[in-house]
């Protein structure tokens, strides 16, 4: 089973419309006719507009970082699907652990968010992951499987292309601690394995499992060689144009 690669960009609170423009300036021709890959950029909400024409028809993507469930409302601060899709994204991520961990997100609130992503035909980015006390107590499994299944729950395999679930482990995020290609792919399995409880044993096979944490150009090749591994969800590494292109050309 061959599933293409997505490697997205998540810029979390860093660089303004200006900043964006510059970035996609430099980006561009560097991945300019890739197609081995999908490529989206998730920039901060404000920036989004300022490269909806830059990106459009290009190949790569545009992304929101969050979104609320409800079409509209008094949710002061949130944005919603329809938002997103009408300034051109294709992408949301949901359910990151600064999300979970600063932010009082739930497995259920990701799976809300999910839910409603898919009604309005955006491509989600659903994250997962464990904590470092987690790891260590062994129970990593079984949080990864918990995860899996609530931000799962009531979703059908029909849907399996319109998302992809992110194994990003917290004690790798941000901190140079790269998961070793054999501790993602394990993980990576368990979590193949927990969706087809949910989706189905073809879904399943379908699923797209990104990888995320400390991914650089040093280690792309290395990751992203791993036939269990659909992708990478790339935060720090992924605000310098020739760093990301570089991961993307892993
Ligand atoms: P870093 O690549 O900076 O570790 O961040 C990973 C991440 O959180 C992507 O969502």
């Amino acid at each position: 089973m061959s599933r293409k690669k997505l490697l997205a960009a998540n810029w979390k609170m860093y660089k303004t419309p200006q900043q964006a423009e510059a970035f996609v300036g430099g980006f561009l021709p560097l991945v300019h006719g890739h197609t081995r890959d999908e490529i989206v950029i998730c920039p901060p909400y404000v920036s989004i507009p300022a490269l909806t024409e830059l990106l459009c028809d290009t190949n790569v993507g545009l992304g929101g970082q969050n979104m609320y469930w409800e079409k509209e409302g008094a949710y002061t601060g949130e944005v919603s699907a329809a938002m997103l899709l009408s300034v051109g994204c294709t992408h949301v991520i949901l359910g990151h652990s600064e999300r979970r961990q600063y932010f009082g997100e739930t497995d259920e609130t990701v799976n809300r968010r999910l839910q409603a992503a898919l009604a309005a035909g955006l491509t989600s980015i659903v994250c997962i992951g464990e904590v470092l006390e987690e790891r260590e107590a062994g129970i990593t499994n079984d949080v990864l499987r918990r995860q899996c299944e609530n931000a799962l729950r009531g979703i059908s395999g029909e849907h399996v292309a319109k998302f992809t679930i992110a194994y990003e482990p917290v004690w790798a995020i941000g901190t140079g601690k790269t998961a070793t290609p054999e501790i993602a792919v394990d993980a990576h399995r368990v979590i193949r394995k927990q969706a087809a409880v949910a989706l189905g044993d073809d879904a399943a096979q379908k699923l797209r499992i990104l990888y995320g944490g400390s991914i650089k150009p040093e280690n792309a090749k290395a990751l992203m060689s791993q036939e269990e591994i659909d992708g990478g969800l790339v935060g720090g590494a992924s605000l310098d144009p020739k760093s990301f292109a570089a991961i993307v050309k892993w």
